[in-house]
């Protein structure tokens, strides 16, 4: 393994890999940093190219010590796909689909909960508790169960349905919120004796996620696209990526060109979007956020926002809020078009891309990737609403202030 150590990216505080470990003592998430020369003279592209089509192709640039600690159901190496009739349709025509859909749980949180829970079984956790919007507590409590570790898990009543269903189908101990996800993580907090694994609180879940940045990059040959677009909530996964790229440069894998990253919110609680308008470093929380049928990017007070913004600012990249209407009108042309049920926060980012073009933000001839997040059909209600003419029934308040697991 060439993990070495743990590092603050706010106070360059390093704490050792080698045991549970939550947040820095100055309350900033932790990031794995590893031996990347060691990682470049263990393995290459050829090699890898080899490997079974799974995010363990990876495993030099993994946080995992023994394979016996592994824990997985077949995730990772998702299709890429070109989208060039939707694409063209709007002014993009080389538009890729990164389709995290077809991952286990349906989405692309399995991705950090294959790789957070094998490491928290490696390092001794027994219970492992969250407080989460749906998918996230979906895919935790099933690789929990896979990994012979226990999940306690809580969520809002309000959470899509099948997620509370695939909670209890792993045996999890699910607590349903009669209130938000800031709610749902004040029960978390309460509970003894369990390893904390709320967005970013330890260091690994953002691990299995960055394998879609590696992906991404090998999927086109070992290089970037010019632009990466992301439904941003807790900012996982556009974290994630970031990092991967910055890996892969310094394997001198990809070249030096960065993609521009683009963080994709909802009208309704855009913390992001309104913190990069501003310029500034931090976002503050999102007063009294209301619901979109994209439930995973609704979360007011991101705990990761300093490093969302920064990887925003670094790589030339730019935030958009869209509303549901926008985002519901984009899932069924890009469906009827190309013949895919995107997740609402998939269908998000083409709004985002559709605006960025029509500004000229984006131009015609550049390579765009987007994350489609998840399965749209994990999402029933969304016909509902396609059949109503687009928006979502009682648009709940969220409240705001407390950092959730999307
Ligand atoms: C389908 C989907 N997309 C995007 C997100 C946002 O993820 P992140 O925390 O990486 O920003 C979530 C989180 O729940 C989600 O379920
Ligand atoms: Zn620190």
């Amino acid at each position: 393994m060439n993990l070495t150590h743990l590092e603050c990216p706010r106070c360059g505080a390093t704490y050792e890999a080698g045991r549970l470990q939550n947040l820095c003592r100055c309350g900033s998430p932790l990031l794995a940093r590893y031996d990347l020369a060691a990682a470049g003279r263990a393995v290459d592209p050829d090699r890898i190219a080899g490997r079974p089509p799974d995010l363990w192709r990876y495993r030099e640039l993994l946080p995992v010590a023994d394979q016996a600690h592994v824990t997985t159901l077949g995730e990772g190496f998702t299709p890429l796909l070109p989208a060039a009739r939707y694409g063209a349709h709007i002014g993009v025509p080389r538009l890729l689909v990164k389709d995290e859909g077809l991952l286990p749980t349906g989405s692309f949180k399995a991705r950090g909960a294959a790789v957070g829970v094998s490491r928290a079984k490696e390092l001794g956790a027994e219970r492992v508790a969250m407080p989460t919007n749906g998918n996230a507590g979906a895919a935790w409590a099933t690789y929990a169960a896979r990994a012979g570790l226990r999940a306690t898990i809580a969520m809002p009543a309000s959470a899509p349905a099948i997620t509370r269903q695939e909670c209890l189908v792993a045996g999890a101990e699910l607590h349903v919120v009669d209130g938000l996800i800031g709610d749902a993580a004040r029960l978390i907090a309460g509970v003894r004796g369990v390893f904390d694994v709320s967005t970013l609180k330890e260091p690994y879940r953002l691990e299995g996620k960055k394998t879609m940045g590696y992906e991404i990059a090998e999927q086109l040959g070992w290089r970037v696209p010019d632009v990466i677009v992301y439904p941003t909530g807790g900012g996982v996964g556009l974290i994630g990526i970031h990092k991967a790229l910055g890996e892969l440069r310094a394997l001198g894998w990809i070249g030096e060109r960065v993609p521009r990253l683009v963080a994709v919110q909802s009208t309704g609680c855009a913390p992001i979007v309104r913190a990069f308008a501003a310029g500034a470093r931090r976002a503050e929380p999102w007063e009294a956020a209301t619901a979109s049928v994209a439930f995973g990017i609704v979360v007011p007070a991101p705990l990761g926002d300093e490093l969302i913004l920064d990887a925003l600012y670094g790589s030339g990249g730019t935030a958009v809020a869209v509303a549901d209407h926008e985002l519901l009108a984009d899932l069924r042309e890009f469906g009827a078009r190309e013949g895919l049920m995107l997740c609402p926060e998939g269908a998000a980012c083409l709004t985002a891309i559709r605006r960025l073009r029509a500004e000229g933000w984006l131009g015609a001839e550049e390579e765009v990737v987007v994350l489609n997040t998840g399965a749209g059909i994990k999402y029933p209600d969304i016909v509902r609403a396609l059949d109503s003419g687009g928006g979502v029934e009682g648009s709940d308040v969220l409240g705001s202030g407390t950092a959730g697991t999307p």
